[in-house]
């Protein structure tokens, strides 16, 4: 097991905790402070960063969409430039904290950002960061990725970097008040396909890793069984450090990691604007039936430790079965319904769009080609 592990992110975590960003952000520094359509104006977010700054010299780029665009983010990088922005404050969810992240990487280089997404720029130097969560999901807040979409070419990609890791993250459960069911469901299911793509995997024997990811699958599965009694502060706590730690590193510290779920997601969203959750609930159960030969003993390993199933030779299978029940019971579709058009021609698009990409093996095993991706896709749409 070799690997090199940094996570440099300080967490303010809990009630009241917004107030820090005064101290953690230096008064020398000029700020852009990025949301998103508004939410934050609404449950009195903005009202506390507004207090907070103060005696800060900032400046603000507002309407940062879902699943953001570089178009729209090409119009803060302007900003920095123009402005000399040396510190740049995201104040939302995974969507304005990648934004703010590709706006700060391209904010240093010349040519087109979107280099950066095709991996043509590989970005050394960015805008520090520092956040402000309001929907645990993502993990964004404290990892060093980002997906951003191309709306011209309908393209959904991913990068990371160094350099757009952010500095701190504040994490107070309260904002999480105002999150429509919708998006609350969404964070659970994200944050449980997170661990998943970094645990059902190939058998590694990595206790420190296994353990850690069972843990946080069980705490998911325990938030999603106590949904009804989710106005409740300590419940609003667990989903908020669950989420963050599902995607901070430390699970994948020198273990596989599979992200196939995520890449085949990922055309969904781009083509249809399905949320990202929920276009990671239709792809999964169907990937891991494909592909439960490579995963037999991991799945058998969560079927036992995390549902607390008998064992038996169809435990793989009845493991696959528990998690589509779990999407199921928190009214998270596994099939796909938004896509327009006929069913072979939506699959043909998104087979088309995986080979566009150069995403044509994925999993742990290189073992999702054109091929596993159709028939995947052909059980779940
Ligand atoms: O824009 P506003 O008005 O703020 O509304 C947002 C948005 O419409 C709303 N919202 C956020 N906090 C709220 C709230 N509404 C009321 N009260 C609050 N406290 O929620 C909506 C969704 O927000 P968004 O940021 O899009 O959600 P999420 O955090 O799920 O982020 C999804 C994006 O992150 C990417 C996804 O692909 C997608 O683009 N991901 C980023 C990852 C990363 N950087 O590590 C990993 C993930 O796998 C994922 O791919
Ligand atoms: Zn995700």
């Amino acid at each position: 097991m070799n690997f090199s592990y940094q996570n440099s992110t300080q967490i303010f975590f809990g009630q009241g905790q917004i107030s820090n960003i005064t101290q953690a952000i230096d008064k020398s520094k000029k700020v852009l402070v990025i949301y998103g359509g508004g939410s934050i104006k609404k449950n009195g977010v903005y009202q506390q960063v507004e207090q907070a700054l103060t005696d800060h010299n900032w400046l603000e780029f507002s309407g940062v969409e879902a699943n953001p665009t570089k178009e729209t983010m090409d119009k803060a990088v302007t900003i920095i430039k123009e402005q000399n922005v040396d510190f740049i404050l995201a104040v939302g969810g995974g969507s304005v904290i990648d934004g703010a992240k590709y706006a700060a990487a391209a904010a240093h280089y010349d040519g087109d950002g979107w280099d950066i997404l095709t991996g043509a720029y590989k970005p050394q130097v960015a805008t520090p960061i520092g956040v402000i969560l309001t929907i645990p999901a993502t993990g964004s807040e404290s990892n060093a990725n980002s997906v951003i979409t191309k709306a011209e070419t309908q393209q959904k990609l991913p990068f990371a970097a160094t350099c757009v890791h952010p500095q701190f993250a504040v994490m107070d459960p309260d904002v999480m008040k105002t999150l429509p069911e919708k998006q609350l469901v969404n964070g659970i299911v994200d944050a449980w396909v997170h661990v998943c793509e970094q645990y059902i995997t190939k058998a590694s024997g990595a206790l420190v890793q296994d353990g850690y990811s069972e843990s946080l699958l069980r705490a998911l599965k325990t938030l999603g069984d106590t949904y009804a009694e989710r106005d409740n502060d300590l419940w609003r706590a667990n989903l908020m450090w669950t989420a963050n730690q599902a995607l901070n590193g430390l699970i994948a510290a020198g273990v596989e990691q599979d992200w196939a779920t995520h890449m085949i997601g990922h055309e969904l969203t781009a083509l249809w604007h399905v949320d990202h959750a929920r276009s990671l609930a239709i792809v999964q159960p169907s990937l891991l039936r494909n592909q439960i030969e490579y995963k037999r003993g991991k799945l058998e390993q969560m079927g036992r430790n995390v549902f607390g199933l008998e064992g038996g030779s169809d435990l793989a299978e009845r493991t696959i079965d528990a998690i589509e029940t779990f999407y199921n019971q928190l009214g998270v579709a596994t099939q796909l319904t938004e896509h327009d058009g006929d069913k072979a021609q939506a699959i043909e698009l998104v087979i088309k769009r995986l080979e566009g990409h150069g995403l044509t093996s994925l999993t742990e095993n290189q073992s999702v080609t054109p091929v596993e991706a159709r028939q995947i896709l052909e059980a779940a749409v």
